[in-house]
């Protein structure tokens, strides 16, 4: 089983000592604190707030998934070089409809070299049409 890094589960020590490495890495869900029911809602995921990450052939983000809560909703893959082989913030556009339920979403991604990463969860409240 891979090891999972997320967020919440690195200790504010470790993450201040190896803060580029961390904020390379790690996912960000980026969308509006509310979305209207059956309609199309944009969520943006980005690696990196400060630190981007290398688009190398052996060492790139090959993937970026969305999730709600338990439930898988989309993915978007990467070849090496998408990035025109320079360090980037991997960055994808997601449409999702949301139904009358509220949201919480997160995104996990993977790095060729260095495994699993989840961002921190980011919930959605739904306005009722
Ligand atoms: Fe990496």
């Amino acid at each position: 089983m891979p090891r999972l890094f997320s967020p919440v589960d690195i200790s504010k020590e470790e993450k201040e000592v190896r803060k580029d490495y961390f904020d390379r890495h790690t996912p960000v869900v980026i969308c509006d604190d509310s979305a209207r029911e059956g309609e199309k809602f944009r969520v943006k995921v980005r690696l990196g707030t400060e630190y981007t990450h290398p688009d190398e052939p052996d060492h790139h983000i090959k993937y970026v998934q969305l999730w709600n809560r338990e439930t898988f909703l989309a993915e978007a893959h990467f070849a090496p070089g998408t990035m025109g082989n320079n360090p980037s913030h991997v960055e994808v556009d997601f449409f999702i409809v949301p139904g009358p339920v509220s949201l919480n979403l997160s995104a996990m991604a993977v790095c060729t070299k260095h495994g699993l990463w989840q961002s921190n969860p980011r919930e959605v409240s739904i306005i009722k049409n």
